[in-house]
């Protein structure tokens, strides 16, 4: 494999922060070579709470990442999610008089910046004008008009907004961990990139994302993104129903959900058991697993229900046609799939990042949809190709890459 360029891209969650380290071959296909995970503290539902507590642990996953990289992260794509995001649709054109002339890349680049400079509002940062279709001369629908003859083009966007004080605030967190944030791109719109596949965007498809603080949410239709939304719900509602329920610590209730939690109660065997250490017991507590997957499934119906409500004020469940595809942490959990087909009486799936190499035993969860997502966006983004290039050679690298193909010999 010839060694071309690398990226990096960095995922604060509520619950972790992964950066993962891609590097892109001659044929253009994404290679992981380096992953660092970190526990993710001072950052809750996309907000940050412990500026200090976030850079460490933003830190700690880009020096993990670097030492199975073997290089020095210096840029970065790095996500935006939670309530603070907003989408709004719209359309712009442009005209060109009354002969005809040929699309170039400029043209394009200059109806981006008049929608950009249309639906600019104060105190909003726009992180995305996703063109869902162009239009040229008022009738054909076209995906690339570059190099294509119009006297008029117009074009659909999906542009998604970021409150500027939330924006501002995770850049300057990111930048005090010393990394140069290239890149910003909301949640909804990584996942979808490295779960869905392009039949179930043609034919309409939701895609959820559902994660320990939020659920990110997008819709397709006729191929397009037409929906995007973060709202405050995920996995640490269930844990916390857990340590409530039985007492135990918030720690313990992540464990025991991870350790024995399935999505229905039917099926768990009705004798079954399992250990737990109560506040103020002295020795374990033998309770019927039941009781736990009772909790599980309870809280998993009632997100099921708030996401339904979500869904029905779009009014566009009539257009999508392949159903719902789950991600993020909590798509791990055994039996999901049918307690969802049950409560949203449509297919579910469950997403797992694709189109990437090395490192899958660590990265097909679900949970890693965001960060291989950002890598797939900034591979095929034209506008980075040529300062592609993150990463940043020193003597002390030279030595870590040495000791980094050895580590990574492991994950391939
Ligand atoms: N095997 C599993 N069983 C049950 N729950 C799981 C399992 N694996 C992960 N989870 C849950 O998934 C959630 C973490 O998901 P994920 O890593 O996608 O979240 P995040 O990206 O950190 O947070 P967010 O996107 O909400 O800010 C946690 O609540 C965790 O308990
Ligand atoms: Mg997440």
């Amino acid at each position: 494999m010839e060694k071309e360029k690398i990226i990096v891209a960095i995922d604060i969650g509520t619950s972790k922060v992964t950066t993962v380290v891609g590097e892109i071959d001659e044929l253009g296909d994404l290679h992981i070579i380096g992953f660092g995970e970190a526990k993710s503290k001072g950052i809750d539902k996309g907000i940050i709470t412990n500026r200090n507590e976030t850079i460490k642990s933003i830190r700690e996953s880009v020096n993990l990442a670097e030492t199975t990289s073997g290089f020095k992260i210096v840029d970065a794509i790095v996500n935006v999610g939670g309530q603070h995001i907003e989408f709004q649709n719209d359309k712009e054109f442009l005209t060109f008089g009354v002969s005809q002339k040929e699309i170039t890349h400029e043209d394009i680049e200059s109806l981006h910046a008049k929608v950009i400079s249309k639906v600019s509002k104060e105190n909003y940062e726009i992180i995305h004008a996703l063109a869902k279709r162009y239009i040229i001369d008022d009738e054909n629908d076209v995906l690339d008009p570059e190099g294509m003859i119009a006297s008029k083009l117009e074009a659909e966007f999906h542009i998604i907004l970021d409150k500027q004080t939330s924006y501002y605030n995770l850049k300057r967190v990111i930048e005090a961990a010393g990394i140069n944030p290239v890149k910003f791109v909301a949640n909804p719109v990584a996942s979808a990139t490295s779960v869905l596949y392009n039949e179930e965007k043609e034919m309409g498809v939701i895609l959820l994302d559902i994660g320990a603080g939020t659920t990110d949410m997008a819709i397709y239709v006729e191929g397009a993104i037409e929906y995007t939304k973060s709202i405050p719900i995920g996995g640490n509602q269930i844990t916390m129903d857990i340590a409530h329920r039985f007492k135990v610590s918030k720690e313990d209730a992540e464990t025991l959900k991870k350790e024995y939690g399935v999505a229905i109660v039917e099926a768990v065997e009705p004798e079954e058991t399992i250990s737990i250490y109560p506040r103020g017991y002295e020795e374990a507590v033998e309770i019927n697993k039941s009781l736990l997957v009772e909790t599980i499934e309870a809280r998993l119906l009632d997100i099921f229900d708030l996401i339904k409500k979500e869904l029905q004020l779009t009014q566009l469940l009539g257009k999508v046609n392949a159903g719902i595809v789950i991600t993020g942490g909590v798509a791990n959990i055994p039996h999901i799939k049918t307690l969802a087909e049950a409560s949203f009486g449509t297919d579910i799936r469950i997403g797992r990042p694709k189109d990437y190499r090395g490192f899958s035993e660590k990265l097909s969860f679900p949970q890693y949809a965001t960060s291989i997502g950002m890598l797939n966006i900034l591979r095929n983004d034209n506008s980075f190709s040529s300062s592609l290039d993150m990463k940043q050679n020193s003597n002390f690298f030279d030595m870590l890459k040495k000791f980094a193909e050895t580590v990574r010999s492991w994950f391939y």
